[in-house]
């Protein structure tokens, strides 16, 4: 690698991409953000447009004092108000950059600044060599460059140079160029603005037509050496180009971008977190640094990641600091990786048996809930474990609840491998399934606790219900777990039920449960 192949990463989620809606960042949080940016590699970051707001101001100049390696900059416009602004903002930093911009386009010349092309050429002169009175780092951009009539642009960007900028950077304000054109845009200047090598050319471009991130990597591969972008994409409407994914696009296929960036990847992960934590959340399948972005559900995929990663993965989810490859547990989810998951939860010793029950409740509860945690699996497993020998076995419940009339179950039990059935209403539908229950396997317990909890959140979490029943002196605990409050319960409940038939046949041997339960039947 030589220094020619420096790509140099100018950050600009302060600035630019606090302009999206719903952005700002306060004072602290800008201070915590620049702190990481600052360890992350950034070589430039741009605080914020001075003369914007006195919050901007000093969000720049606390910025700017606290710094190590990454070089603050402020942006401001072809005005010596704002540039004097920008200056009062940075000038206690060692070194800084003062980024001064115009309109170069005929739409924005006539509309919005309503200059003619000459005035603007002018303007070019006065204002760059104003700003290089208070530093040699100064960075001039055409805006709405992309829409620019290109020799008017070869001609500003040779003014600029000559005029003491050292960085030119080519905006494409509205997202609109594509990779192909946006190459001959950089090639040209490349090659028509004789003073093109005094100064380092940048890119910055827009997400409109979710291209910026492909336009920059154009722009590098014709030339420019400097990259404009925002952490997580944040940025004026669709955003600007995301830094992690230039940054690992150049990393991934340095084969064919043999470029350098001074980034350290493994902090990438860390900068999204505290960008949208000030600002709003990433998307789940943002690449690189979204929720899903190295997170395998579909069961081929699974099946391929556990023979070698490589197979469905580019890149390692620890190159961005995220710990590792998640194995999602979704309805796409295979066996493979649902034994590696139970594996993973330190459920090492259990028989093949078992696996395949608590798997086929598993694919039952992944085709109703979007997400099954880890905690789901545990409590299905649990619950498969504890069935092994059950007398008693729930067949089918429905309940019948509401207002007006009185909450009635009906239920089908197996107790003993004999099928029954029972209707009953009770003071709510907890206490008619359990006197379902009663009834079909009469008992004589007190139920000393009934606890319901969601294991997982939101409305379509796996409500936990565990029961405590007490029978002479001896207690006994039932748990399950289900999406349905109610068929938890019943479960449960004839868990602590089965539990207590095996403590009485272990602490009263002779005559059988089966028996004395044949004998309770019959009323004798
Ligand atoms: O998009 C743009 O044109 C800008 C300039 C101020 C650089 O953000
Ligand atoms: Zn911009």
């Amino acid at each position: 690698m030589t220094d020619k192949n420096k790509v140099y990463i100018f950050d600009t989620t302060m600035r630019d991409g606090e302009q999206s809606p719903g952005a700002s960042m306060s004072l602290e949080e800008k201070i915590q953000i620049a702190r990481v940016f600052d360890e992350l590699g950034i070589d430039i970051i741009e605080a914020g447009f001075p003369i914007a707001s006195p919050g901007d101001f000093e969000a720049t100049s606390e910025v700017s004092k606290i710094l190590k390696k990454s070089i603050p900059a402020g942006l401001s416009r072809h005005s010596k108000k704002d540039i004097d602004r920008c200056y009062e903002a940075l000038k206690h930093a060692p070194r800084f950059r003062i980024h001064t911009f115009i309109s170069t386009s005929p739409l924005h010349m006539k509309h919005k600044l309503n200059k003619s092309s000459e005035e603007v050429y002018e303007s070019i002169k006065e204002h760059v060599t104003y700003a290089r009175k208070f530093t040699d780092d100064v960075e001039w951009s055409c805006e709405d460059g992309t829409r620019t009539n290109m020799d008017f642009m070869c001609r500003t960007v040779e003014l600029a140079i000559k005029s003491g900028a050292k960085t030119i950077n080519i905006p494409d304000t509205v997202g609109y160029t594509v990779p192909s054109e946006f190459t001959k845009i950089i090639q040209t200047l490349m090659n028509k603005v004789p003073n093109i090598d005094k100064a380092i050319l940048s890119v910055h471009c827009h997400n409109d037509l979710g291209l910026a991130v492909a336009n920059s990597l154009a722009g590098i591969s014709a030339g420019a050496r400097q990259v404009e972008c925002t952490i997580n994409g944040i940025g004026e409407r669709a955003g600007n180009a995301s830094l992690e994914e230039i940054v690992m696009a150049i990393k991934t296929r340095n084969d064919l971008m043999p470029y350098e960036t001074g980034i350290n990847t493994t902090l990438l992960s860390k900068a999204s977190k505290v960008v949208s934590n000030a600002t709003f959340p990433v998307q789940f399948n943002k690449a690189i640094v979204g929720k899903n972005a190295f997170a395998h559900e579909a069961g081929i995929h699974q099946d391929g990641m556990l023979k070698n990663r490589n197979t469905y993965e580019i890149m390692t989810p620890e190159s961005v600091g995220v710990k590792k490859t998640s194995l999602v547990m979704g309805k796409h989810s295979g066996r493979h990786a649902f034994k590696d998951k139970l594996n993973e939860l330190g459920y090492v010793d259990i028989t093949d048996d078992v696996i395949q029950t608590a798997f086929g409740k598993f694919k039952v509860l992944a085709d109703k809930k979007k997400h099954v945690y880890d905690d789901d699996i545990a409590a299905l497993v649990d619950d498969s474990l504890i069935k092994e020998d059950n007398v008693i076995n729930l067949k089918s419940l429905k309940v019948f609840a509401g207002t007006g009339e009185p909450q009635r179950a009906e239920m089908t039990l197996e107790v003993y491998g004999e099928i029954k059935k029972s209707t009953e209403t009770g003071d709510g539908p907890v206490d008619a399934i359990f006197k379902c229950i009663k009834t079909l396997y009469p008992h004589d317990v007190n139920l000393q606790l009934y606890q319901v909890h969601a294991v997982t959140e939101g409305t379509d979490a796996q409500a936990t219900v565990s029961v405590r029943i007490e029978e002479n002196g001896k207690t006994t605990v039932g748990q399950a777990a289900d999406t349905d409050t109610l068929v938890a319960s019943a479960n449960a409940y004839i868990n602590a039920l089965n539990k207590m038939i095996i403590k009485r046949d272990k602490i009263a041997p002779g005559q059988s449960n089966e028996q004395k339960y044949e004998q309770k039947m019959k009323g004798i």
